[in-house]
């Protein structure tokens, strides 16, 4: 008696693995599948699935996606299932417009990656640069949306500020289909709290003594990396790397186009949270808030095209 128990338990799952197997092939056969291909052919202005998404890749996706269904320990979490009508948008979304750097699997092996400095992102890493959320955890969605909206300056992460966010919904639903850790880690991630930018940072007159303070901050802590003038020409500059094992030079703080975006904000996110899988570290427990927004006036009055303020306005004003 014993022993029926778990040959049962085992047909079981093995006939529930087949079935949700059979009903997500049947769903992917209708939506986006070889039923619609046939269907784009007789004139639609549909796109069509692209070609290299064989049926046998989809059957294992699908399999692997059976199995996981039927893990209970997997069900109690808010995981996007493998039929989710998203994940399959998201997959076809992506061979369209990632797949070409990032490897149709997210490996960043893509054609274009040769060559290519950054290289992609290895996306089945699950490693994130720009988050809202501490180091080491993965990012929230509205931070994937930043970088795929935006794009990464400096690197050859595009722009897909023309997507629908409908399109651009379903590419992140699918990015976290990709790393096992989206799986692994609590979800969501609390985001950090980030102030807002305080009152005197356009201010001239006002910021100057939180730039002095700034200045001496930057010699200390920033300074061996990114070097005296923020130029990012330290003496260890050329040995630094990622991770990845590429190399990772410190960022040219003078330039308003950096990695994280344009705005002083997303300079003091960064030195919050850090750049994971980079050696540039988080600040958040090192300086107060106050400390931070120091070392970001600082920043800024490197900037060769310096914020225009009211001070600076009234100036330019006068005859
Ligand atoms: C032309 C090449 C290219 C294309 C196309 C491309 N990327 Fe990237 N992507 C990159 C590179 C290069 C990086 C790494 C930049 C870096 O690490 O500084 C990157 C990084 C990323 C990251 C990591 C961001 C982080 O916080 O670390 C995500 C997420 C990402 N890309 C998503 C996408 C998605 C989604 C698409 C398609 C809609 C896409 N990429 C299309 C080149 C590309
Ligand atoms: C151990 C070396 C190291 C230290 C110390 C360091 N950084 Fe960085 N920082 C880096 C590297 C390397 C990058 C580039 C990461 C990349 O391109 O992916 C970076 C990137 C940045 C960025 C993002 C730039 C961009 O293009 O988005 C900012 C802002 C920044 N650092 C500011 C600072 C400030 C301010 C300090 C001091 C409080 C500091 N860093 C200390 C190594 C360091």
């Amino acid at each position: 008696m014993r022993l029926t128990e778990p040959l049962w338990a085992g047909v079981a799952l093995f006939t529930a693995v087949i079935g949700i197997t059979l009903s997500s092939y049947w769903i992917w056969h209708r939506s986006i599948g070889a039923d619609a291909a046939k269907f784009n052919r007789k004139a639609t202005s549909l796109p069509r699935p692209p070609d290299e998404l064989g049926e046998t890749s989809v059957v294992g996706v699908l399999a692997g996606s059976g199995l996981q269904q039927t893990n209970p320990s997997i069900l109690s979490r808010d995981f996007p299932r493998f039929d989710d009508e998203r994940v399959l948008q998201g997959r076809y979304l992506f061979e369209r417009h990632c797949a070409a750097c990032h490897g149709r699997w997210g490996d960043g092996r893509g054609e274009l990656a040769e060559g290519m400095h950054p290289k992609p992102r290895k996306l089945t890493a699950g490693v994130f640069k720009f988050r809202s959320t501490p180091t080491g955890s993965l990012p929230m969605d509205l931070d994937l949306e930043r970088t795929i909206r935006r794009g990464i300056a400096n690197s050859s992460m595009p722009s897909f500020q023309h997507l629908p966010s409908r399109d651009v919904d379903a590419l992140i639903v699918f990015v976290k289909t990709l790393s096992s850790n989206w799986r692994r880690q609590a979800q969501p991630s609390m985001p950090m709290s980030l102030p807002a930018e305080p009152a005197w940072l356009y201010l001239t007159v006002e910021s100057e003594t939180h730039r002095v303070v700034g200045k001496e901050l930057f010699a200390a802590n920033c300074a061996p990396c990114h070097g005296e003038r923020g130029d990012g020409s330290s003496e260890i500059a050329k040995s630094l790397e990622d991770v990845w094992g590429q190399p990772c030079a410190p960022s040219d703080l003078r330039h308003e186009g950096l990695k994280c975006g344009p705005e002083l904000m997303d300079i003091f996110r960064v030195l919050v949270t850090g750049l994971d899988g980079t050696p540039m570290p988080s600040f958040r427990e090192a300086f107060t808030d106050e400390q931070l927004w120091d070392v970001v006036a600082y920043i800024a009055s490197l900037r060769r095209k310096p914020a225009m303020d009211a001070t600076k306005a009234e100036e330019l004003d006068e005859p």
